[in-house]
């Protein structure tokens, strides 16, 4: 039995094992895979986690470093997580992710805020760490790793839904691009031993999920030697995975244009339990500017990239990350950004304005001299544009008929049933007989700017 110090009496009697670990994500679902492994490393050791804050011993907040908004997010739940340090001083406050890869031992200079510091690399240390903070002493591990991928870990599912779930098959990245945190952040690329990744996804079929998302920043460059010096690539591994059933839905997330190949998309063509989305963040439609990104590719190889996806899926719905107001971006670039979005006639996408990153190479070497109220025009003008573009895309669906599998009940009413389509477009129908986690065919009969409204069809 352990004896704590409580807030208002004293000294109070503790009696489970070690306690309960309330988690908080935030940014990408590499995170959210990643609080899936931190969950089951502490399950192991002891810790039970809860969903509510008030019941928490131990507070871990995964942290996002991508942009500064990203981060300001954070720091503000931190200042809400040090009041409820201050009524219950034996609560251990932890910051995991991005944000402690990137600013490390700064987190101890303000009192009282955070007692443990975990990179991406080291949740293993999690228990060790926490014991430390236990015993009153702040603890740190950010370490970056050139082996880890957590490989042998079976994450605890947190999603909740049950149907659907994020399988990590490589960690870190490679590609450098100029603007972008995530190399310094999460280290060199690594893939995870397909053999633990097929057996990852059986665990999950076995626990009733119908879906599973391979991540990676960049899934196209997944690659493992196996033993006898044969090689598994990421069209490989897609191939393994989609064969192990073929009613389990196999997404993955993201491609990199410039590694994305023939390969893959004829995988995808030949599996029909391979969903047909591909998210392909182009950035910019300026060759000048994807060069100061070091994207590796040109506005006419992207061009090729989408030609290559129509023509080898021809209903394939395709995704993608757009920033506004890169350094030194002109009108005129921000204009062949438009002219490309227009041309892809992308179904849906996420767009920034361009944060500058310290100790990037674009923060290093280029000049952030694009005014923000320009910034913000642009993204307000791209953000319009898309949104034509993603009503088009939906609304070209009334009156087809797709296979929906049914991730849950609608927010707006318990009466109807959600779910997504293989292009990845959200679903809202009557219930009917059908229950979370079927496949059912759906007739579209209208479009909303966020979702598709259908009914069964038999
Ligand atoms: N500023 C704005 N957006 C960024 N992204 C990555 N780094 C930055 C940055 N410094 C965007 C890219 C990437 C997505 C995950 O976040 O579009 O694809
Ligand atoms: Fe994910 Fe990148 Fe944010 Fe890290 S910085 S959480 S890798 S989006």
């Amino acid at each position: 039995m352990l004896l704590e110090q409580n807030s208002g009496s004293g000294y109070t009697n503790r009696t489970q094992s070690n306690g309960r670990v309330y988690i908080e994500t935030y940014g990408c679902q590499m995170n959210v895979s990643d609080s899936e492994v931190v969950a089951s490393i502490l399950q192991s050791n002891g810790y039970s986690l809860t969903s509510k804050l008030d019941e928490a011993d131990v507070i871990l907040v995964n942290t996002c470093s991508i942009r500064d908004n990203a981060e300001e997010r954070v720091w503000g739940r931190l200042d809400v997580f040090r009041q409820y340090k201050r009524r219950n001083p034996s609560v251990i406050v932890g910051v995991l992710g991005c944000m402690g890869e990137r600013l490390k031992d700064s987190f101890f200079d303000k009192k009282n805020l955070v007692d443990i510091v975990a990179g991406p690399d080291a949740y293993r240390e999690l228990p060790v760490l926490l014991r430390l903070a236990e015993e009153g002493q702040s603890g740190i591990n950010v370490l970056l790793s050139r082996e880890e991928t957590y490989a042998d870990i079976s994450p605890v599912r947190l999603d909740k839904n049950g149907v659907s779930a994020f399988v990590s098959i490589m960690r870190g990245c490679n590609n450098m691009c100029s603007y972008c945190v995530v190399p310094y952040v999460r280290g060199a690329e690594r893939s995870r031993d397909p053999e633990t990744i097929v057996r990852e996804v059986k665990e999950l079929i076995d626990d009733g999920y119908r879906e599973v998302t391979l991540l990676g920043q960049n899934v196209n460059s997944y690659h493992w030697t196996v033993e006898n010096g044969g090689l598994v690539s990421f069209a490989k591994l897609l191939e393994m995975v989609a064969k192990i059933n073929p009613t389990l839905r196999v997404r993955y997330s993201t491609s990199h244009p410039k590694d994305l190949s023939d390969e893959v998309l004829q995988t995808m063509a030949r599996f029909g339990n391979i969903c047909s989305h591909i998210h392909l963040p182009v950035q910019s439609g300026s060759s000048r500017i994807l060069k100061l990104m070091n994207r590796g590719y040109t506005r006419e190889y992207y061009m090729g990239r989408v030609e290559a996806i129509r023509r080898i899926l021809p209903d394939c719905a395709i995704s993608t990350d757009v920033i506004a107001g890169f350094c030194s971006e002109t009108d005129a670039d921000h204009r062949e950004t438009l002219s490309l979005m227009q041309w892809a006639n992308f179904d849906f996408a996420y767009m920034f304005k361009y944060s500058e990153r310290p100790n990037t190479k674009a923060a290093r070497r280029l000049p952030d001299d694009v005014p923000d109220e320009t910034k913000a025009r642009r993204l307000t003008e791209i953000i319009a544009l898309q949104g034509k573009l993603s009503e088009q895309s939906k609304k070209k669906d009334v009156g087809k008929t797709f296979e929906v599998l049914i991730e849950g009940v609608s927010k707006k009413s318990d009466q109807h049933f959600y779910g997504r389509t293989s292009q990845n477009k959200v679903v809202v129908f009557p219930k009917g007989n059908s229950g979370i986690g079927d496949f059912v065919k759906v007739a579209i009969l209208k479009s909303t700017p966020a979702t598709l409204i259908g009914e069964m069809v038999l």
